[in-house]
């Protein structure tokens, strides 16, 4: 039976040791609470970081931990005190934490710290394999492990991988300052699927993709080499029924049975009806806003000083990387502001902040949660924020207020909140004074909308939406017909070339026997694959065409020295071997130019970096060097323009990075077919565009028809890369 492996830097639980005791506690954070309920339910194992640098652990105390793992269904991958503090507190955290939430500033760059991410990356790859059976689906969480996928998919490549991060991806203005950019961007699409909590995320990653690493990307399917790679939007949820009832259960509590914090809390509530409480709950860290909501809370009390005495804010910060300089300033910074509000305001009843700095056990949460009217979850950038959630769902009443950072990708489904720019800090000390002041009937009206969606879209349904979106990817992987070449599939078309006697043999340019580059004159072939070709033409009975979109000037000047034929503008013009003049596949009328081209010429000047190419019987508009998204929405103007205004006699090709207008008659598999003789008993074809696609078509069913780069194709067979290609020429050899 097919299992789940989690992956992720930190398990659900940490351990530490005290006096040679495990001290086993939960782990904090989102990704490590939303999860565990996942966890507990799937019957899963989760790989992870036990939490302990592995020079404090000695062999009992390794025995202790891996018993109390395997309890917990978990296994753990050790970490080297230089691991945790180059990868953990060094590359993960002060460099990608910052920069994908937009804190520039706080990355650093260190050469050092990224060998240890690869090579902690690494060590995770190496225990995912040693645990994985055949059938197994892995599921691989958040930034500190975004190398993972590929280290897998090259240790074992038909193994089932998801990746989610749990974090924002940023613009591509921000991804790009990243010196090992590329690496990252590879690394993560090792995956069958990837996973965002928001559209923006997902939209930011789709264009760092199609920028630095130029790959095709239809709506959210990325082509990567022979592979296609599925992204997109699962907005995160929480154990709704788990809040709801410890809320519930939490109100049928004696007052004998209470915990000692409740009780503090019940002061404050009891000592006038009109007090109100304002919850804070944040791991301490720079990205959630803390300064400015004491900030905001101050200016409230300022500005309505009515309240005094009244409201009071509850803030719970959970300790959180403070081996980090800047979250040992944030906590100095803390300290202060908080000391230096409950100084200006304190009265003998009554101080403002009540400020807790530890994390609590579940029941305290719940506490905090059901005693608030009011929570203010206001980061100034956040992935998703479960706490917003999780408040929210203690609401059984249906009372209580949500104060809600619009940087919070939790915002994007939680409208009913009082939405803010927390930037904006007279924005958040009125929203405080609307939240104090909003009628119940109201909050009844924003919750009940709420917590309905939160119920229908629980983490149960959010980890079922991702896990059904990663088996899909396996059943499209099965309806693909075309069969990757292997070493089987390899030996096999070789040694059908060399038993036959009468061989025909086409071969694409562009993306088949030269890489794509960004400047087409540039893209010519190298001296080893013309020795290829020049060779495999002299072997007996051997006829060798090439089939290209280029015209006929450059296929002349690149291989006009070969005995070989040449098809040119996709099968316009041809030149047969061991003849020296190229003709025309038909006479083709192109008075239709002089309509087109002032129309394309208009979109040169509104899309930079494109250009247009004029052939004799085509025009094609290349857009490789512009902005990929304005190309984008140029490509979707253009077509719409151009079928409106175009014949049936002429053809719109999309090709890659290039749209033509073409004469409908004029296609690759037409031109090739008339060279096929009934006596060749060795066809082979191989190209990577769609207009290879007639060619595949055209050919008799004996052919060996052959895909560069993806395995939807109406080609018998699918080839990894040009590298592969090469190597089959040379193999022919
Ligand atoms: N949490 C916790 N212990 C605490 C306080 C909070 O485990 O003392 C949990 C909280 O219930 C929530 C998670 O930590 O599920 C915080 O997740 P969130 O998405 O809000 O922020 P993150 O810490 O992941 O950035
Ligand atoms: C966020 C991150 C998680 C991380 C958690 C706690 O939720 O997305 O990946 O585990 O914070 O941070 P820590 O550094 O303690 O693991």
């Amino acid at each position: 039976m097919s299992r789940l492996i989690i992956v992720s830097n930190r398990l659900p639980l940490n351990i530490s040791i005290d006096n040679n005791d495990l001290i086993i506690s939960p782990s904090s954070g989102g990704l490590a609470t939303g999860m565990s309920s996942v966890h507990n339910k799937s019957g899963s194992l989760w790989i992870g970081w036990s939490g302990i640098e592995e020079e404090k652990i000695d062999h009992k105390t390794n025995e202790k931990i891996n018993s109390q793992l395997i309890k917990e269904n978990c296994a753990s991958v050790n970490l080297s005190r230089s691991d945790v503090e180059d990868f953990y507190y060094g590359l993960s955290n002060k460099t990608l934490w910052p920069l994908f939430h937009y804190f520039t500033e706080f990355s650093t760059f260190d050469n050092n710290q990224w060998e240890s991410y690869k090579k902690v990356n690494q060590k995770f790859a190496d225990v995912v394999i040693s645990k994985l059976s055949d059938g197994d689906r892995v599921w691989i969480h958040d930034y500190q492990l975004m190398l993972l996928p590929s280290m897998i998919r090259k240790m074992n490549p038909n193994v089932t991988i998801g990746f989610f991060l749990h974090i924002p991806f940023p613009s591509y203005e921000i991804f790009r300052i990243f010196p090992w950019r590329e690496d990252l961007l590879n690394g993560v699409l090792g995956s069958d699927l990837i996973g965002f909590h928001t559209y923006d995320y997902e939209r930011h990653f789709m264009s760092s993709v199609k920028r630095l690493l130029r790959l095709n990307i239809n709506f959210n399917q990325i082509d990567f080499n022979d592979r296609n790679i599925t992204v997109d939007t699962f907005p995160m949820g929480i154990d709704y029924d788990k809040f709801w009832n410890a809320a519930q259960n939490h109100d049928k509590l004696k007052n004998n049975q209470v915990s000692d914090l409740q009780k503090q809390l019940n002061l404050h509530i009891d000592s006038s009806p009109s007090n109100k409480l304002i919850l804070s709950i944040d791991r301490l860290d720079y990205t959630k806003g803390i300064v400015n909501r004491i900030k905001a809370f101050e200016i409230f009390l300022e500005t309505y000083p009515q309240y005094k005495e009244k409201v009071r804010l509850v803030m719970l910060a959970v300790p959180s990387r403070s081996d980090v300089p800047q979250y040992k300033i944030l906590k100095r910074q803390t300290d202060e502001i908080v000391g230096r509000v409950n100084g200006k305001f304190s009265t003998v009843n009554w101080t403002p902040i009540w400020y807790f700095y530890r994390s609590m056990s579940f029941n305290n949460l719940i506490d905090l949660y059901t005693s608030s009217d009011i929570a203010m979850i206001t980061p100034v950038r956040d992935g998703m924020n479960l706490v917003a959630k999780e408040y929210v769902s203690t609401r059984i009443f249906k009372k209580g207020v949500l104060i809600l950072s619009e940087m919070a990708g939790a915002s994007q489904e939680m409208n009913e909140a009082i939405l803010v720019n927390p930037n904006d800090l007279n924005l958040l000390a009125n929203s405080i004074k609307k939240a104090v002041e909003m009628p119940i009937d109201e909050q009844i009206t924003r919750n009940s909308i709420l917590q309905k969606r939160l119920k229908r879209y629980s983490v149960h349904k959010w980890a079922n939406d991702f896990m059904n979106s990663l088996i899909k990817t396996e059943n499209e992987v099965d309806s693909i017909k075309s069969v990757s070449v292997g070493v089987k599939e390899h030996i096999k078309i070789i040694s059908n070339f060399k038993k036959a006697t009468n061989k025909l043999l086409f071969f694409d340019y562009d993306g088949t026997l030269v890489d794509f580059n960004i400047n087409p004159d540039l893209a010519i072939p190298s001296k080893k694959i013309l020795r290829y070709l020049e060779k495999l033409s002299e072997t007996s009975n051997t006829h060798i065409v090439i089939n290209s979109g280029r015209d006929e000037r450059f296929l002349d000047k690149h291989f006009g020295d070969l005995n070989i034929s040449l098809i040119a503008e996709h099968g316009y013009k041809v030149k047969l071997k061991d003849e020296n003049e190229w003709s025309k596949n038909g006479i083709i009328k192109n008075e239709w130019m002089n309509h087109i081209l002032p129309l394309l010429e208009g979109f040169i000047d509104r899309t930079p970096g494109s250009f247009i190419e004029k052939k004799e019987a085509s025009i094609a508009w290349h857009y490789r060097k512009s902005p990929p998204e304005l190309a984008e929405k140029r490509v979707v103007e253009l077509n719409t323009l151009l079928s409106s205004l175009i014949s049936d006699e002429l053809h719109i090709h999309n090709g890659k990075k290039i749209l033509e207008v073409k004469n409908s008659r004029i296609n690759k598999g037409f031109a090739a077919s008339k060279l096929v003789e009934k006596n060749h008993d060795f066809i082979f074809a191989v190209g990577d565009d769609i207009t290879d696609e007639y060619l595949f078509e055209e050919l008799p069913e004996r052919s060996f028809t052959i895909k560069v780069g993806s395995k939807n194709t109406c080609a018998k067979y699918n080839i990894a890369n040009i590298k592969k290609v090469h190597e089959m020429v040379k193999d022919f050899l």
